[in-house]
Parts: structure tokens; sequence; C-alpha cells
């Protein structure tokens, strides 16, 4: 991850709408062991919130569909939105690998975070998805706002972002120390200008990193409470870049049962590649929140 101090003229502030430079990257890492714990993570995670299915999922920057075809796989109902058609394309020879009564389980569109509307038609869902796309949005709030309002009353909306938190952890924890000073001196810059940090990410994406806190205030201002949150990828991150999985069986369930463990205990969860939050749109808000 190269962190900037930011240039009024830069061109690599995230653009709405837009993977950018990242997309090859994305899904050339998809078999190694970063996107293997990442999306073994999620799922976990998100079986503690789950109703059971079949409950109504849209999955928003669905991307390569991994988590869309594990809920099918379980027997939930997914609409999934993708804007862009490569990743489309990714998505449905996935789909297409899956038995039938699977598929049928899963709707995918093209669609994006701005005009949800047009590919849901205002419908609510039991559980939003919004899993690795908010970085790559210029900002939290609105989007939240979007997704808040397709949140069934008693659902929950999933949101996995980058933290500003884990943006100065990784160089450190890689010993690049000059960018660990580049990264405090951007966290400052943004701070005075009243923004969110930014970043190039590992896959050569323009990114955004976001306030733990703050984006729990603005859900929390769509109505959506904060349940329980989680850190994605702690100690895989650090060694060598992006390595195969372990070959042994016993080792990879070791190392995602050690990463589980990490994720959802303080204070290594902070340290996570990303922060998954669970924020739920309550019948009735709980005593004392
Ligand atoms: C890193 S991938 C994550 C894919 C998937 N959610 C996952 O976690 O495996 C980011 C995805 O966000 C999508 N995306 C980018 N801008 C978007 C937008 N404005 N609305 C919806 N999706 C967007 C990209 O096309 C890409 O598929």
């Amino acid at each position: 991850m190269v962190v900037r101090p930011r240039d009024p003229q830069r061109q690599d502030a995230p653009a709405d709408g837009t993977f950018g430079d990242g997309q090859m990257g994305w899904l050339g890492g998809l078999g190694n062991v970063r996107n293997v714990v990442r999306q073994e993570m999620i799922s976990r995670q998100l079986g503690k919130h789950l109703p059971a299915p079949p409950a109504r999922v849209l999955d928003v920057g669905a991307g390569q569909g991994t988590q869309s075809i594990r809920l099918a796989r379980a027997g939930y109902q997914v609409l999934a939105v993708e804007p862009d058609p490569t990743m489309r394309g990714v998505f449905l020879a996935g789909l297409s690998a899956q038995p039938a009564g699977l598929q049928h389980r899963v709707t995918l569109r093209q669609g994006s975070v701005g005009s949800l509307g047009a590919v849901t038609g205002g419908e609510v869902y039991d559980v939003v998805l919004l899993l690795g796309v908010l970085m790559y949005l210029q900002a939290s709030e609105p989007v939240i706002a979007e997704l808040a309002a397709h949140v069934a009353p008693g659902g929950f909306l999933a949101l996995a972002a980058r933290t500003a938190t884990s943006a100065l952890w990784r160089p450190a924890a890689r010993q690049d120390w000059q960018a660990v000073l580049e990264a405090f001196g951007e966290q400052e810059l943004a701070l005075a200008e009243g923004r969110d940090m930014q970043y190039v990410n590992e896959i050569g994406a323009p990114a955004r990193a976001d306030d733990l806190g703050a984006l729990t205030n603005a859900a929390a201002r769509h109505g959506l409470v904060l349940e329980n949150w989680y850190g994605v990828r702690i100690a895989v991150d650090p060694g060598e870049l992006d390595p195969a999985p372990p070959s042994d069986p016993l080792e990879l369930a070791a190392l995602l049962d050690a990463e589980e463990r990490l994720g959802s205990t303080d204070p290594y969860r902070h340290l996570g590649q990303l922060a998954h939050l669970i924020l739920r749109r309550y019948q009735t808000v709980p005593a004392g929140t």
C-alpha cells in the first residue's frame, strides 16, 4: 500500500463507479491467501448474524460473486448488483458452474451505488452487503443512507471497509518505515482538511480509509445500530505479500481459525485490513443505545 500526501492536482482520488486499475490485480489474486482468508472470514462472521434461509439478500458491488454464491448455496435468495461488465462476466462464469437449484436463487443485475433504486425498485432486504466497495467511493455517508433505505426492519447491513487504523498499521507491519511516516502525514493532513485519509492500495487502485467511529455514527443517523464488528485479515497480511494458501489442509484450517479468533478479539481486530461492521435496523431500538 502506498500512502501519498494529498496533492490538489492528483488524479488518483477515488472516483465513484470505478474499480479503476485495481480490477486485474483483484481478479489475479482471487486464489491467493489474502482473498481466501478474507472471503472465509466474511462468511463466518456473517454466519453469526444471518437469519435462517430463505431470507432476501442484496449484494451491492458483488464483484466475482463469492459471497452471493455462498449465500445462495446456503439457501438464501440473492439479488447481486455489479456495475462492471468484466466482473459480471466472472460472476456469471462461476455461477454457471453451480447446480441449477443454486443458480435459480441468484439474480445478477447491472447497477451501481447511487442509483440502486433503479435495480431494486425500492424493495427492502433482510441482509444488505457492501463488501470491499466503500473505499472506492468518494464519501461514506450518502452510500450508507442509500443502503440503509434497503434494509428491512430487523435486517442488517454488512459493511466491509478500510479503516485509517489499518492503513497506518500495514506499512508498519511490513517494516516499511518511510511509508509509515507518509501515512501519518497523510492522516494529519486529512484531519486538518476535514476529509478522509486517501491512499493507493496494493492492487493499484486509489482508495479512501474510513474512521470506524465516524462510520458507526453515520449508520446511526440512518437508523442502523452497530451490533458487532470484526477485523478481517490480521496476521496473514504482513508476510510475503500474497502467496498461495498453505497446501496442508490442517495448516490452512489453523490459519483460518486463528484469523477468526484474532478478528473478533480486542485489540487485534483493530489491525484487520478490513473492518466488517454488522449494522442492524432494529424494529424497536434496544435499551441503552
Ligand atoms: C474489491 S471488489 C469486491 C467484490 C466483492 N464485494 C467481494 O467482497 O468479493 C470491489 C467491487 O466494487 C465494485 N464497484 C465499484 N464501484 C461501485 C459502485 N459505485 N457501485 C457498486 N459497485 C461498485 C467493483 O466493480 C468491484 O466489483
